[in-house]
């Protein structure tokens, strides 16, 4: 059972530990406060926002973090496919100052990513991120330049997490509609 299906079932927690749930309309207004501390004005020039805003995020796929039943945390997923194949990109991921270096980071991001591929559509979770935080969880290094934003980005940011150990190396396209891919 996933944490996240634990979540669901059981009451909340309040062992001062953070656990996941879907967010619901209801969290809209923490989750923009959430997004505006943690990445500023400056997140709308991301070349990751320009990809949410050509391609819809999931509702399906938005959790949120909560410590002793505090949102605490959210993380988005937007389904994209690279090269026909069809996966999702992870961010924006945050966690409220105040609450970070419990675990809720690192587990919206498992969570999300094995809700996501549980559904067998998608291949793989594409991020923008620190390989120190994510490579560590499973993401691996892209090859430099393969895989084509819709703005600039810094290569070597471009972790991708897959079942197939080979698809980090290999795959290679434009940034494109979940629907474009297989
Ligand atoms: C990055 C972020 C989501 C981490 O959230 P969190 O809930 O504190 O994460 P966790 O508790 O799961 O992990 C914390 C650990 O990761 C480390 N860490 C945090 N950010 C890191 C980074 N960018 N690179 C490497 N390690 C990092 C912390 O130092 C901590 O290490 P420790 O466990 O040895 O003390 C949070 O700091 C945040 O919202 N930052 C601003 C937005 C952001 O940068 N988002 C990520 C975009 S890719």
């Amino acid at each position: 059972m996933t944490t996240l299906v634990a979540a669901e079932a059981a009451s909340p927690q309040h062992d001062g530990q953070p656990n996941v749930r879907l967010a619901t309309p209801a969290d809209d207004s923490f989750v923009e406060d959430l997004q505006a501390i943690a990445f500023g004005p400056g997140r709308f020039a991301r070349t990751a926002f320009r990809v949410r805003e050509r391609f819809p995020i999931d509702p399906g796929l938005s959790l949120i973090a909560e410590v002793d039943g505090t949102p605490c945390g959210s993380v988005w997923m937007t389904p994209i496919s690279v090269g026909g194949m069809k996966g999702y990109l992870l961010g924006p991921l945050a966690t409220h100052p105040n609450f970070r270096k419990r675990g809720a980071g690192k587990l919206l991001a498992r969570e999300v990513s094995k809700l996501a591929l549980s559904r067998g559509e998608g291949h793989f979770v594409l991020l923008v991120g620190d390989q120190d935080y994510y490579c560590p969880l499973g993401w691996e290094i892209t090859t430099p330049g393969n895989i084509e934003f819709p703005g600039p980005v810094d290569t070597s940011r471009v972790l991708l997490l897959a079942e197939d150990k080979s698809l980090a190396k290999s795959l290679k396209g434009a940034i494109a509609a979940f629907d474009a891919g297989q």
